[in-house]
Parts: structure tokens; sequence; C-alpha cells
């Protein structure tokens, strides 16, 4: 095993826990919403124990017609590919479904959300919350709250009760050992195992996503969805051992004998939560961690496929309102420099994504994105509203002025069609970006397709607002 780093220490520390050999009390544990075809309550119970424990029992109390009863539920082994070497041969990870009707569920000493309300009220939202340690970057003081404040951000949404959490993606930023020189920033941060063709560890992820993220995991059931932060080459082995909501997938990035990881893609995936009044808020969740952000590439046809799965898994249906979860913005404005130099113009995000997405948006009131670091909303005209909430922790943007692209999406610099022959959207009615760092709470309104989505800092104090009503969204 390798030897503990002072932040590993201090990371079990946080955690409240001693790794004891044969030990079945978690590190840590939470309670995932995945399909229901995984559970057919929608919840799987995750626990992260260190390597040498058993996975313990699920322990779960039931309630039905008034009468409750308690029961034992075996969970089984995420475990780490053994071709990930020592990269994450301290930890492992056990799961199991929740069952229907659970008033009460905990593993070992942890108790975790037990069940979805018959009602939700309250969603909180929040994307791109690692902190950015990259080559060529400029590195992210990650041992100040006030620089990564992913853990104020956590703390403040704990603090507001959401009945559900949603992570739009892009957890996973330390892909690098702390700059010599930077000790002040970074120092401790977990470094990749050289040699290794994917940049995280289990140390790392505990760093960057588990320990700050851990005020969330006894408040509310919690949709992961998967960021390009996470493509197999980065820390995708992590993201499939720890928070992928397919119980078998741990080791979709597995390396080959070669050592090379696979551009392995999950497949989209649905959820319903009740809102009352006959009111169901639908999701459908879809891998964007690949792709082109600036040009339509191959992947637009590997990415086809997702977009019409969620399409088809989302046909209207009485009282049903449906979201689209991308971590790539179908919509997304930020800023390009062109290549050979000059100015920065505004353009817009994501080329592969948009391409695939376009035939597939009919059934959706609301894009929720992250991707740039940025708060922001988009409308096209007859296009659902586009949310991004690429404002969690990580580095904001540093441009500013956010303006409307000069040209439609999937349009070159000169208006060019990227897509000759396909009907292209108009250009946006209205753009919105706030650059300060926070997170949302969505709220339903009186009426169907109606919401509210109050803009927080870390400190869980609004900002701005938005509304959403028949697929329109403005911020202010
Ligand atoms: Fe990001
Ligand atoms: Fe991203």
């Amino acid at each position: 095993m390798r030897r503990l780093t002072t932040l590993a220490i201090a990371l079990l520390a946080a955690l409240a826990v001693a790794p004891a050999a044969g030990a079945s009390n978690p590190l840590t544990a939470f309670t995932l919403v995945v399909p229901t075809s995984t559970a057919a309550s929608g919840l799987q119970a995750r626990a992260i124990l260190p390597t040498g424990a058993r996975c313990p029992a699920l322990s779960v109390t039931t309630e039905v017609d008034g009468v409750r009863a308690d029961r034992l539920i075996a969970m089984n082994a995420r475990r780490p590919s053994p071709r990930t070497g020592s990269a994450f041969a301290s930890l492992f990870v056990c799961q199991a479904g929740l069952p229907a009707h659970a008033v009460r569920a905990s593993v070992g000493a942890t108790t975790i959300p037990a069940a979805l309300p018959d009602k939700i009220e309250r969603i909180a939202l929040l994307g791109d919350t690692g902190c950015r340690l990259k080559k060529g970057d400029p590195t992210q003081v990650c041992s100040s709250t006030a620089k990564w404040p992913l853990a104020r951000v956590a703390s403040s949404i704990a603090r507001a009760k959401p009945d559900v959490i949603m992570h739009i993606g892009d957890y996973f930023y330390r892909e690098l050992a702390c700059p010599s020189d930077m000790t002040a920033r970074c120092g401790g941060t977990p470094a990749p195992v050289p040699g290794k063709s994917f940049k995280d560890t289990d140390y790392s992820w505990l760093a960057d996503a588990i320990v700050p993220l851990s005020p969330l995991f006894s408040v509310a059931p919690i949709v992961m969805t998967r960021g390009n932060h996470e493509a197999c080459f980065r820390g995708g082995n992590g993201w499939y051992l720890f928070f992928d909501p397919n119980p078998r997938s741990a080791r979709h990035c597995e390396p080959n004998a070669k050592g090379e990881v696979p551009d392995a893609v999950s497949k989209t995936w649905t959820q319903d939560f009740a809102l009352g009044n006959g009111r169901t808020l639908h999701i459908a969740v879809v891998d964007s961690a690949y792709g082109n952000d600036g040009e339509v590439s191959s992947w637009k046809e590997r990415e086809d496929p997702l977009y019409a799965a969620a399409a088809n898994q989302s046909k209207a249906a009485p009282g049903r309102e449906s979201w689209l979860l991308t971590h790539r913005p179908i919509f997304g404005i930020t800023q390009w420099y062109p290549d050979g130099g000059g100015d920065p113009y505004w353009s817009w995000v994501a080329a592969d994504q948009t391409a695939a997405a376009l035939p597939h948006l009919d059934p959706f009131s609301m894009i929720v994105s992250s991707h740039i670091h940025v708060a922001q909303a988009n409308q096209l005209p007859g296009m659902p509203g586009q949310l991004v909430v690429g404002n969690g922790g990580v580095l904001l943007e540093t441009f500013t002025g956010f303006e409307i692209p000069a040209v439609g999406p999937l349009r070159n610099q000169d208006g060019s069609s990227m897509l000759p022959g396909t009907k292209l959207p108009g250009n946006a009615t209205s753009t919105w970006s706030d650059l300060r760092f926070g997170w949302v709470m969505a709220t339903p309104g009186v009426n169907a397709g109606e919401w509210t989505l109050s803009q927080r800092n870390p400190n869980g104090n609004e900002f701005a607002r938005c509304q959403l009503a028949t697929r329109q969204l403005s911020c202010g």
C-alpha cells in the first residue's frame, strides 16, 4: 500500500474514521439517485471503505400501513480494476439498492437518506466543484475556502435542506502534483501515479470531491452527472468507482493490457420526482464527458444515440415536465480566441453536443449544464431554457461582460453552417451571466412548468433569481 500522505491522513480524520483492518464502518456513505432498473426505489446506498474491510450490511427500517420492520440488506463491492495499480489500492466501495417504503437507512454508524419525500419542494443544483491544478493553467488556492469555496457551498446547501441534490459534473481537477513552488496553495495534493494513462487516485478524489461534498451526504439523495473531467484519461476511474449510478460499471475506464484507458461512455438514464398536484419532474441524464466544444467532430455520431435515448425516454405524459441534464451545455456562451491570434470573440458551446442534441430537444423544458465556469442562463427561440451552474468551486472564468455571440449556434465565425443541410436554431433572445461562486436552489412554481431558480452564494445568500415558465428562462 502507498504511504499515506499528511493530507490523506487529514482527509481520513475529516471523515472521522480510523481505518482499522476488517472494520465495517464506512469512511463515509451516501445515497445516489439511480435508474429504476438499478433499484426499484430509484435509490442506491453507497459506502466508501478502506481496503481490507468487508462490505457492511445496509440497515433499513421500512414502514407499510403503519407497520415498521427492520431489515439488513447485503451490500456488494465495487472494486477498482487491478490494472489501476496502486492508484485506487486504498479504497473500495459497497453498494445496495434501497427498498421501497424505507423510512430510515444506515451503513454502520452512518445514517444516509432513506427515501425521497412524497412531494419534492427544493432541488439543489451545483457543478464544476474541484480545485484546479493543471499544466499551463493558473493553480487555484485549494487551501483557502475563499478561493476554493466548495466546502462552504456544500455546507450552505446542507443548511438549506433540499429534498434532492443534482451535481452536473466536473468533480476532479487535481491532475498533477502540487508544483514545488506552490505548496502554500495546494501542498499535500495527492499526485497521480507516474506512468498511468489517467490522472486520478483514491486520495485525490477524497481531497477534490468526497471530503468537501460530505456535508451533503446525510441531507438528500444525489443525482451524479459525469463531466469531461471524469473522462477516462482524467478522473474516470474514480468516477466509475465512486459515483456512476450503474451497479456494474466500476471498471468502465479500466486500462487495457498495454495500460491504455478506453473512451468509455455511459448510457442515458432517467428518473422521476413527484412534485404534488399531479406534477412530475422527469430528468434525463446524458454523458457528455467527451466531444469537441468549438467544432463538430466524429464525437457527434457517438453522442447522437445518447440524446435520442433521452428524448425517447422523456415522451410527453400527463403532468410530466422534463429536464435534460448534460454536463456540456447545448446552448452555452463562452469566449474563444481565433486560431492564429486576434481578438477573442463570443461563441457557443458545445458543438458536438449541440449537433447531437438538436433533433431531440422537444420533450424538455430546461437543459441543466455546467462546464463553463460561470452562472449563466440563455434563451433561444423555440428551445428549452439553458441553465449553466458551473460556479460551484473551480476557478471561475476570467473574461467578463458576456454577450450574445454575433451568430447563432453551430455556425462558423463567418456565419456559415457547421452542419450544412440542417435547420439551425436562431440566435439567442436573452443571455445572463454572473461570475460569482455558488449554487442554485430550484423550487416549483404554482403552475405546471414553472420554477424559481434562486442563485445563492457560498454562504447560502441569494444574489440573483431566475424564472422558468413555458420553456422560457430569464434571470435578474
Ligand atoms: Fe469544468
Ligand atoms: Fe467541463
